[in-house]
């Protein structure tokens, strides 16, 4: 699986670089109104390029959105030796690789990622898919971009609380790193962003990952390491949602990745001047969930439903310190209610 990854602020330059030498008979780009409308002009380069519009949201990452691209690129005169570029977050480049992926078999796709959680984690890596049957991308296929060009010059045309939510995931891949890359992400400053700054831990978190996803790109074993916080925070996520409160899902990672750490640190010794620095970074930055103990028995059984749950039983991804990680753990529910009385003590709940 290769994909190359570009880091720069002059993107139309490096986009009109990268399709002048491609010798592509057409190039399309998708987008959703608000890229339509806030990047798009941001990029000359493709002013002559087909445009492919859908509604924004994860709502619309649907068989009905990957039909309706197939039918442009099709109107477009796409063929194999056409260009896809998608231009949005991770809904828009989880739907426009799955198309592009499938599409006579497969045409050549850029990634352009718009947000900081589409940028450090959905545009690389491979992984394509579409929502089906109410199940969050049920239907897809590992395809890398042929390439991935991060920025941070279209962050601000986002709220802020989308860049706070990329940041969560940033912060896992650190702890997946080491110790001082995690301090390194615990002492930047999320309300005055420095966004060259930015850029160059954008840069580290990206080559994380692409580190972890060299090793096993169709998460055979290793890669699942990339869950780590999510088995707490996808169930925060889901009772915030029952509960008619949805929040941003980098939120509901940022207590996860708390959550877990406290698990960690009691069945692994994962050091606790690291859970109280991560503890504190998360209350001051994304504040605390609205749970309470009478919520334990439903978050449990939603961990217990989880994708990655087998045979019914919570499944973490834990670590001994930063850098040394275990996957495949099982967590007793008495562990987990245990850690969630920790990190609401933590948080303040
Ligand atoms: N989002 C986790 C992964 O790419 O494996």
């Amino acid at each position: 699986m290769t994909q190359q990854v570009l880091y720069c602020n002059d993107v139309d330059a490096t986009l009109n670089n990268i399709i002048g030498g491609g010798n592509y008979n057409a190039v399309m780009v998708l987008v959703d109104s608000n890229t339509c409308k806030l990047v798009l002009p941001q990029l000359p380069c493709l002013s002559n390029a087909h445009i492919i519009e859908i509604a924004p949201g994860d709502e619309n990452k649907n068989l009905d959105s990957l039909v309706h691209v197939w039918q442009l690129m099709h109107n477009a005169g796409a063929t194999r030796k056409s260009l896809l570029v998608n231009v949005g977050g991770g809904s828009i480049t989880d739907l426009g690789g799955l198309a592009a992926a499938t599409f006579k078999r497969g045409i050549a796709f850029i990634n352009l990622p718009t947000t900081v959680l589409g940028a450090v984690d959905a545009a690389v890596g491979g992984k394509t898919g579409i929502n089906f049957n109410g199940l969050k991308n049920e239907i897809g296929v590992f395809a890398p971009a042929s390439t991935v060009i991060v920025s941070t010059c279209f962050l601000n045309t986002l709220p802020h609380r989308e860049l706070k939510s990329g940041f969560a995931e940033m912060i896992k891949h650190a702890m997946l790193s080491s110790q001082k890359q995690l301090f390194k992400l615990l002492d930047f400053d999320l309300s005055n962003i420095d966004y060259e700054k930015l850029l160059e831990m954008l840069k580290s978190s990206v080559k994380i990952k692409e580190n972890i996803v060299a090793q096993d790109p169709t998460e055979q074993g290793l890669r699942k390491a990339l869950n780590l916080g999510h088995t707490v925070g996808h169930a925060i996520e889901s009772l915030a949602m029952e509960h008619g409160k949805p929040v941003p899902h980098g939120y509901a990672v940022a207590w996860g990745l708390v959550a877990e750490a406290v698990i960690s640190h009691l069945t692994l010794g994962f050091p606790s001047d690291d859970l109280y620095g991560l503890a504190r970074f998360m209350r001051e930055n994304y504040g605390a969930p609205s749970i309470t103990c009478y919520h334990y028995d439903r978050l449990i059984t939603l961990m217990q439903h989880d994708k990655k749950s087998r045979d019914g039983e919570i499944n973490c991804t834990l670590l001994n310190k930063c850098g040394d990680f275990t996957i495949d753990n099982t967590i007793a529910p008495d562990t987990m209610k245990n850690a969630l009385d920790i990190l609401r003590d933590l948080l303040g709940v």
